[in-house]
């Protein structure tokens, strides 16, 4: 290199400079990497234990995983909360003799379709009543092929329940007088 140059001596100065100054940049950088992992080394499980037992942390927590929707079948704790509900399958559903003959009988009984006894036709009646009342329960839930037709099971209604159709009968019966 020639001395004489100008710029010469200050150029051989910026490149010791630089790579003192890069040196340092990265000493101070390996510095700073490992007091970070000294940081987390040593507060990792202080907060870990922060993080598991601060109430407020535990609540937002809480929240995230909340279950939507939650089935609760103990009547104690639903009691508890207030809220039991009334079995609504108690309500009135059950039909009187007179609904359920209007509803499911009147079909065929009323006018006497396909060789059934008309409703109120003593003559068609008697013989069949005094069979016994047993037997026209019987025939009318669990239905009945006779000489004068096909009497289906509970009319074809089988979602009445027995107590219904012997009401039915019982009505049709009635109305024989
Ligand atoms: C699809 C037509 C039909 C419907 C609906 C029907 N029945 Fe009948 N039922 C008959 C016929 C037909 C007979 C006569 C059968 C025979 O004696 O051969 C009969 C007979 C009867 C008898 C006499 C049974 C006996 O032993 O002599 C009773 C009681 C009776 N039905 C009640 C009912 C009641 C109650 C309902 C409504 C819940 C009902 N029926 C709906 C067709 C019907």
């Amino acid at each position: 290199m020639d001395a004489g140059q100008p710029g010469a001596n200050v150029n051989g100065q910026d490149r010791k400079f630089f790579d003192v100054f890069f040196m340092v940049l990265v000493i101070l950088a390996g510095i700073a990497v490992g007091l970070f992992g000294l940081s987390r080394f040593v507060a990792a499980p202080v907060q870990t234990e922060w993080m598991q037992t601060d109430e407020r942390l535990r609540a937002q927590v809480e929240e995230r995983i909340r279950p939507i929707g939650r089935l609760v079948t103990d009547e104690a704790a639903l009691e508890e909360r207030g809220e039991v509900m009334e079995p609504a399958a108690t309500v009135a559903t059950t039909l009187t003799g007179p609904q359920v003959y209007n509803t499911a009988c009147t079909s065929c009984h009323s006018a006497g379709i396909a060789g059934a006894p008309r409703t109120g036709d003593t003559a068609a009646w008697r013989e069949r009543i005094a069979q016994g009342m047993d037997i026209l329960y019987q025939h009318s839930i669990e239905g009945f092929l006779g000489e004068a037709g096909y009497m289906p099971p509970k009319g074809g209604r089988l979602d009445l329940s027995d107590e219904e159709i012997i009401a039915a009968v019982d009505f049709m019966i009635e109305e024989i007088g």
